[in-house]
């Protein structure tokens, strides 16, 4: 009786939706909702009335199925505002809440049990199941699919996948080639059931039954621009869901993520340069799962605190990939599995970068490498911002102050640097046809985003007006490559920095606005910043090779970045060094990422760690602040602590606005510029086994730098640190991330970790390739908090015992530092073990790996032993250093020979040994 009434109530509402569609978007309440709306017309009134005649006890929760506690309420109301007339007219429940504060719970909820899609003619198919599912309510969203198929395909005994689609029509679904599976596993980790009404669909792990996703807590919706579905999950540790200015673990507390890309300066709650639906929830115990929703329409995720999430996005399919880990490496590894696994960057890639918006001319931008030579600072790649070009128009330069741009790059790489410049998407359009080859070259071979007259659509970007090039098209990729390359024969560039690329555009849209439509306007507008998806970007209705920008607008980033990584392979034969400010999932198979326009001050140092921690987890490795910040004046004490931090981004570059004080190394005090070159040469002591970690990465899909929850899932303690960050399994760092503290507190998991100062030189010591370490601070750890001395001078690192380091003696750049002596940090845990590895390669080859010109070099406590193929360089023989030796050895050999001068210190319980071993060859050490 219940059901059949609400049908007919929904039905009902359906007319009023068609009469009064136009409720404005900036008008959206909040989740809490807030009082009438303002438009619900006469025809509401009348659904009110109908109501009251028909539903004599419909007084809010004393409805049936209303008695729902506030954390488990789902939003009835979500795409426009609803007093309780509108909202009981849905058949939902109204209950405002007594706080008229935004954030709570809805005001407007579904009852349990609201039916949406029933499922029906559930049959096994070769992959998993299939069924049909048939709406049995009229739902209030225009342009509603009546019936959907539901594919749910076993693919790997880890990896589930599950499908919702039209099958009476081909929806737009994104171009992501995704591993193509023909049979069902043969056992898995988890169990699937289907609800057959309400729709619903249960995922649960194998063995012991934890329920990890049910879709039945709230009703499935699939219009052509709204679709929805909710889960509970398993515990509030999430993370994912980027790219947002958040806490690595996001606050289930009716948090609304969205994602859209959007040129924006980061700040908290606001959808910023790009969209990765993938999140990670650790489960009680330390078990870990993955949910992957492969969609790039605009989109809202909010968390709520039963816990739950509902994904709500305005376009596409319903794509989800389940990952059961049953660890989180496991899972950000069959996460990978499906994007892709990052890219091998260029050895060079991993030294120190200088760059800023005002070298306005090659005078100064060779000042600044000759002032970063001059103060003894490692320098490994120097770039220019727009200042290069002229009149800011791509693939040009300025012949007066850039006279001698070539020039300038044969000089850097002549001294052993690389060059990286800034390259914008905006093509220039206003110029007379017959001066820029670029628009005209494009406007020919068609690869310009069009408008609804079929005419390239022209916004505004830093040149005044331009065209946006259109990467979904392979003539564009051509055209790009061939723009590229014109450039690269007059100036020989290493690297492309991508910018603007979301894309960010400074009209609304366009110089001609947008058309009145469904896709400008959609029924539902996620929470967007602007309250308008074409707000800093172009027309949602614009047109791609492949679909509407509607539907490809958060793939503009990667797709530039593929185009960009394929034109570099072509035009340099090497490995290719691409940096994008848009991302989307998958990106780091091409490119890697920096976090954007940042602010000079201390909140945003510490939002970097949790930003690089998740663009590890997304598997986007190669990432990192604009260290000392971007935006407006840095000080002293938070550019050295932003040099320390930045020295354990997995991509390390100072990035200063034009306008503000210099921030350049070398600017500062002596004592400042003391405690940068420290931090500058531990990381170059440290890049043998940082390239390993992405040689890992790339073979391996595992991450560089890593939360901590990702190596001891089994302690809690460590599941919300987002303050430290771990090289590898190896190295834990632990910055200073506020002002005026010369200590700092660092969680360490249980075990032994040695304090890691330096290498040889480096640490002032004799004897280059020496690790230093300060032994009277290694801790032995029960899994607590230590609170450590951090003077301004020093980051605190620490070994974790059980590893091998590969280190070598650092030099002004990779160029010489890879030329240097090697030392291997052998921390041995209590009983006596350790193991680590080394890959080693030219540095630059395209696919080194893939072809086999490598090294790799496994180290077992005090056995060495070697694998891999032929080797690209030569190395130097190691100094080996190992920890943790507990009593002083009557002799040392080294593969069988007496080695006489080594040291051992018992206070310190290190034992030095000074051999002259070749890596490449397996040798031993011994000790008795
Ligand atoms: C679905 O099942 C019903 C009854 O169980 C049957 O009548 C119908 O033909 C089936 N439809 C399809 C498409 O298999
Ligand atoms: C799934 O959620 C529904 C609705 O909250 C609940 O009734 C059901 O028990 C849940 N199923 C499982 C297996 O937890
Ligand atoms: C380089 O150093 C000189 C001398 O201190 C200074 O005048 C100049 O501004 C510096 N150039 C840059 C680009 O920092
Ligand atoms: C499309 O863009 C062209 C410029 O390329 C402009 O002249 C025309 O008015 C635009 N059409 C619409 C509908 O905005
Ligand atoms: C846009 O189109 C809608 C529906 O066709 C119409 O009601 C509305 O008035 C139009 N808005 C403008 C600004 O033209």
């Amino acid at each position: 009786m219940q059901q059949r009434l609400l049908q007919h109530l929904s039905l009902f509402h359906f007319l009023v939706l068609a009469v009064d569609p136009s409720v404005p978007e900036t008008a959206m309440p909040g989740p809490g909702g807030a009082g009438p709306g303002p438009r619900l017309g006469a025809v509401a009134a009348a659904a009110a009335a109908l109501l009251a005649l028909l539903v004599p006890a419909a007084g809010s929760s004393a409805a049936a199925g209303c008695e729902v506690p506030p954390s488990h309420r789902f939003d009835c109301g979500a795409e426009r505002l609803l007093a309780r007339e509108g909202c009981e007219a849905r058949g939902c429940c109204y209950a405002p809440a007594a706080s008229g504060a935004g954030g709570g719970p809805p005001w407007c909820f579904f009852p349990r049990g609201y039916r949406s899609y029933r499922a029906e003619n559930l049959t096994a198919t070769a992959r998993g199941y299939a069924a049909r599912l048939r709406r049995v309510a009229p739902s209030f969203l225009p342009g509603d699919v009546g019936v959907l198929r539901l594919d749910v395909a076993l693919e790997t005994e880890s990896r589930l996948r599950f499908t919702l689609r039209d099958p009476a029509r081909q929806r737009y679904e994104v171009p992501l080639a995704t591993p193509r599976v023909s049979a069902r596993a043969a056992s898995t980790l988890y169990g699937v059931q289907v609800h057959e009404d309400p729709f619903g669909l249960v995922v649960s792990r194998r063995p012991g039954g934890q329920v990890l996703l049910n879709t039945t807590v709230a009703p499935l919706f699939f219009a052509d621009q709204f679709l929805q579905i909710s889960t509970s999950l398993p515990s509030r540790f999430i993370s994912g869901l980027g790219e947002h200015l958040a806490p690595l673990v996001l606050d289930t507390a009716w948090t609304k993520v969205t994602l859209w890309n959007r040129d924006m300066a980061p700040v908290p709650q606001v959808n910023l340069y790009g969209s990765h639906p993938f999140y990670l929830v650790i489960e009680d115990g330390g078990s870990a799962h993955g949910v992957f929703l492969l969609n790039s329409n605009a989109m809202d995720v909010v968390l709520q605190p039963s816990p739950a999430l509902t994904w709500r996005t305005t376009g596409g399919i319903l794509d989800f990939y389940v990952f059961l880990g049953p660890d989180p490496k496991s899972v950000v590894r069959q996460y990978l599995d499906v994007v892709g696994f990052p890219f091998m960057p260029p050895y060079w890639g991993l030294g120190f970068h200088l760059c800023r918006w005002g070298y306005s001319s090659t005078t100064t931008t060779r000042q600044a490498v000759a002032n970063m030579s001059a103060a003894r600072f490692p320098l490994d790649v120097q770039w220019n911002d727009l200042d290069y070009m002229d009149a800011k128009r791509d693939f040009t330069f300025n012949k007066e102050t850039f006279k001698d741009y070539p020039d300038m790059v044969r000089d850097f790489h002549q001294r052993g640097l690389r060059y990286v410049m800034i390259v914008d998407p905006g093509i220039s359009s206003s110029g007379p046809p017959g001066t820029y080859k670029p628009y005209d070259d494009g406007l020919k071979r068609g690869v310009f985003i069009r408008n609804a007259t079929g005419q390239p659509l022209i916004g505004k970007v830093w040149p005044g007006p331009t065209a946006f090039p259109d990467f979904t098209n392979p003539e564009t990729h051509e055209w790009w490559h061939d723009m590229v390359k014109d450039f690269h024969d007059q100036v020989p560039f290493d690297g492309m920095w991508i910018d603007m690329n979301e894309p960010s555009n400074f009209v609304e849209g366009s110089q001609d606005g947008c058309p009145n439509n469904s896709l400008e306007k959609p029924p539902y507008v996620p929470g967007v910043f602007g309250g308008r998806l074409q707000a800093g970007t172009i027309c949602a209705s614009s047109q791609q090779y492949l679909s509407s920008h509607y539907n490809l607008h958060s793939l503009y980033g990667l797709t530039e970045a593929i185009a960009s990584h394929d034109a570099l392979v072509r035009i340099r034969g090497k490995r290719p060094f691409v940096i994008s400010r848009s991302t989307f999932s998958g990106h780091g198979r091409y490119a890697g990422h920096w976090t954007g326009d940042v602010e000079s001050n201390w909140e945003q140092l510490s939002y970097s760690v949790p930003e690089v921690l998740l663009f590890n987890l997304l598997g986007v490795p190669l990432v990192g602040a604009d260290i000392c910040g971007f935006l407006g004046d840095t000080s002293e004490e938070l550019c050295v602590r932003w040099t320390q931090l930045g020295a354990f981004y997995p991509f390390m570059r100072n990035h200063n606005d034009h306008g503000n004080r210099p921030q350049e190394p070398y600017a500062f005090s002596p004592a400042a510029q003391d405690a940068m070159r420290k931090a500058l040469r531990l990381r170059y002591s440290l890049l043998p086994y940082l390239y390993t970690l992405f040689h890992r990465a790339h073979t391996a899909g595992e991450t560089v730098a890593r939360p901590l929850f990702l190596e001891f899932p089994k302690d809690p303690n460590t599941w919300t640190v987002d303050r430290q960050l771990l090289w590898g399994g190896g190295l834990l760092v632990t910055p200073v991330l506020e002002a005026g503290q010369t200590k700092v507190s660092g969680y360490f998991p249980a075990g032994t970790w040695y304090s890691l100062v330096g290498v040889g030189a480096a640490a002032g010591l004799p004897g280059a390739a020496t690790p230093f370490l300060r032994p009277d601070s290694t801790i032995h750890s029960k899994g607590q908090w230590v609170l450590l001395p951090a003077p301004l001078d020093t980051i605190n690192v620490h070994v974790r015992a059980g590893h091998v380091l590969p280190l070598q003696e650092p030099a002004f750049s990779t160029a010489e530092s890879r030329k240097k002596g090697m030392a291997l940090v052998v921390a041995l845990t209590p009983d006596g073990f350790a193991r680590g590895e080394l890959f080693w390669d030219d540095g630059e080859s395209w696919q080194s790996f893939e072809k086999g010109d490598y090294t790799e070099t496994l180290f077992l406590a005090a056995h060495v032993s070697v694998g891999g193929g032929c080797l690209g360089t030569a190395l130097q023989p190691p100094a080996v250093t190992i920890l943790g030796v507990t009593s002083p050895p009557r002799q040392v050999l080294a593969n069988g020979a007496r080695v006489d001068d080594f040291s051992y210190c018992s206070d310190t319980q290190v034992l030095s040994v000074p051999v002259s071993l070749p890596m490449w060859e397996q040798f031993v050490i011994t000790w008795s």
